[in-house]
C-alpha cells in the first residue's frame, strides 16, 4: 500500500489542476451550456408542437362552427322552400276548380278585386256563398300559419291588381331578379327585432291562372309574381347551440389530451436526451483523463533516467567521500530526495485504474486509492 504525504498529494492535484482544470475548464463550462442549451431546445419543440396543435384544433373548431351555423341555415332555407311548395300545390288545386265556393262569414267577405260572373251565389237552403280566388285562400292560410306556427307568408306582385298586395324593399329585389332568370332568392333578415330565413320563388301563370288574369295581357309561363316566405331562425339556432356545445366539448377533450400526449412525450424524450448527453460526457472526461494520466506515466519514465544517475552518482560521492566527511550529509540528502522522488515515479507508473475524489479545485484523482 503507497502512502502519500500532504504535499505530494497537493502536487499531484496542482498538476491535474494544470492539465485538466486550466487547459480543459473552459471546454468543460462550454460542454454544460452545451447540454442546458441542447434540452432547453428540446422545449422549445415541444412548444412550438403545443402552438401548433392548439392552432389546428382551434381552427377546426372555428372551421366546424361555421358549418354549424351554415346547416342551421340551410334547414331554415329548406323548411322555407317546402312551405311555398305546399302554398303552390294547393293554389293550383284551387286554380284548376276556377276558383272555389266557402260560406260568407266575418272573416271570409266577398273579395272586391275578383271580377267574375257567379262570384257570389246562394245555396237553395238560403246559405250566402262567395267565390274564393288562390290568391284570397293564401292570405287566409298566411294568416293562420303566422298565427299558428310565427311563419311570415306574403303573396305579391310588381303589378298587383290589390294594392295591399304591393311587394315590400326585399320582394322588389326578388321579383325583379325573377325576371332577370333567378328561380329563387333567399337571405338571413330582421323583422321586428328576430332573425328569419326570407325565401322568395316566383309564382308562374299556368292554364288554370288564366280565367282571371287573361285579362290583365298574362300568357302561360309568365311570372304573375311570388310568394315570399319567412322562417323564424329561433328554433334553428336553439339546436346548433346544443351541436355546437357538444363539438365544443370534444374538442377541449380532443386538445387537452394532445396536451398531455405531447407534454408526455417531450419529457420521455427529454430524459432520453439528458442520460445520452451524461455518458458523452463521461466518455469525455474519461478520454481526458486517460490522456493525462497518459502523460504523467510517460513523464515518470522520462524522470526514471535522470533520477538513476542521481542515485547512481551520489553512491559514487558518498564512496569517495567517506573517511573525509566533507559532503556526506548533503549527498544523503539529495540521495534521499531523489529515492522519493523514484518512489513517487513508480507509484503514478502504476497507475492502470483511477478513482476520482472531489477537492476544493474540482475532481482529481486520488493517487492513494488508484496506484495499488
Ligand atoms: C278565380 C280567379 C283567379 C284565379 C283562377 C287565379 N287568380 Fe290570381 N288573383 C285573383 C284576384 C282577384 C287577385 C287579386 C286580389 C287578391 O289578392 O285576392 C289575384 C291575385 C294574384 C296575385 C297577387 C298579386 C296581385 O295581383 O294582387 C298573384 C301572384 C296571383 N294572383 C297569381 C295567380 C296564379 C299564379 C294563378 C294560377 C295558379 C292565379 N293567380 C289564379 C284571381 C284569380
Amino acid at each position: 500500500m503507497a502512502t502519500f504525504r500532504g504535499e505530494e498529494i497537493e502536487i499531484l492535484v496542482n498538476l491535474h489542476c494544470f492539465f485538466f482544470m486550466k487547459v480543459h475548464g473552459n471546454r468543460v463550462e462550454k460542454n454544460e451550456m452545451k447540454k442546458k442549451s441542447r434540452l432547453r431546445l428540446l422545449w422549445y419543440y415541444a412548444i412550438g408542437v403545443i402552438a401548433v396543435w392548439s392552432l389546428f384544433t382551434g381552427l377546426s373548431l372555428l372551421w366546424h362552427h361555421k358549418t354549424t351555423h351554415a346547416n342551421a341555415l340551410d334547414a331554415a332555407r329548406i323548411e322555407a322552400k317546402e312551405t311555398f311548395l305546399n302554398h303552390v300545390i294547393y293554389r293550383s288545386w284551387n286554380a284548376g276548380h276556377g276558383g272555389l265556393y266557402a260560406r260568407i262569414t266575418k272573416k271570409t267577405q266577398t273579395n272586391p278585386y275578383l271580377d267574375v260572373p257567379e262570384r257570389d251565389i246562394q245555396t237553395p237552403s238560403g246559405v250566402k256563398l262567395t267565390k274564393i280566388n288562390p290568391a284570397f285562400m293564401t292570405r287566409q292560410v298566411n294568416e293562420m300559419a303566422f298565427e299558428k306556427f310565427g311563419y311570415i307568408g306574403h303573396i305579391t306582385s310588381l303589378n298587383p291588381i290589390r294594392p295591399e298586395n304591393k311587394p315590400d324593399a326585399w320582394e322588389t329585389f326578388a321579383l325583379k331578379k325573377f325576371e332577370q332568370g333567378k328561380d329563387e332568392v333567399s337571405s338571413l333578415e330582421m323583422i321586428n327585432t328576430e332573425e328569419y330565413m326570407r325565401l322568395m320563388r316566383p309564382l308562374i301563370t299556368e292554364k288554370g291562372c288564366l280565367k282571371c288574369h287573361a285579362k290583365q295581357g298574362y300568357k302561360e309561363g309568365d311570372i304573375r309574381g311570388g310568394i315570399s316566405v319567412a322562417v323564424p331562425m329561433k328554433p334553428h339556432f336553439a339546436i346548433k347551440k346544443v351541436n355546437f356545445k357538444s363539438l365544443v366539448l370534444i374538442y377541449c377533450s380532443l386538445w387537452l389530451t394532445g396536451l398531455i400526449g405531447t407534454f408526455f412525450f417531450f419529457l420521455i424524450l427529454n430524459r432520453q436526451v439528458q442520460k445520452r448527453l451524461n455518458v458523452e460526457e463521461e466518455l469525455r472526461h474519461h478520454e481526458k483523463l486517460e490522456g493525462v494520466i497518459e502523460m504523467a506515466r510517460a513523464v515518470c519514465h522520462e524522470l526514471n533516467q535522470p533520477l538513476q544517475t542521481i542515485l547512481g552518482n551520489s553512491e559514487i560521492i558518498l564512496l569517495e567521500d567517506k573517511g573525509r566527511q566533507i559532503h556526506s550529509n548533503r549527498v544523503k540528502l539529495i540521495k534521499e530526495q531523489a529515492e522519493r522522488m523514484g518512489e513517487m515515479t513508480r507509484k503514478l507508473i502504476k497507475i492502470a485504474s483511477y478513482e476520482i475524489k472531489d477537492m476544493p479545485q474540482g475532481k482529481v484523482i486520488d493517487i492513494e486509492k488508484s496506484s495499488h
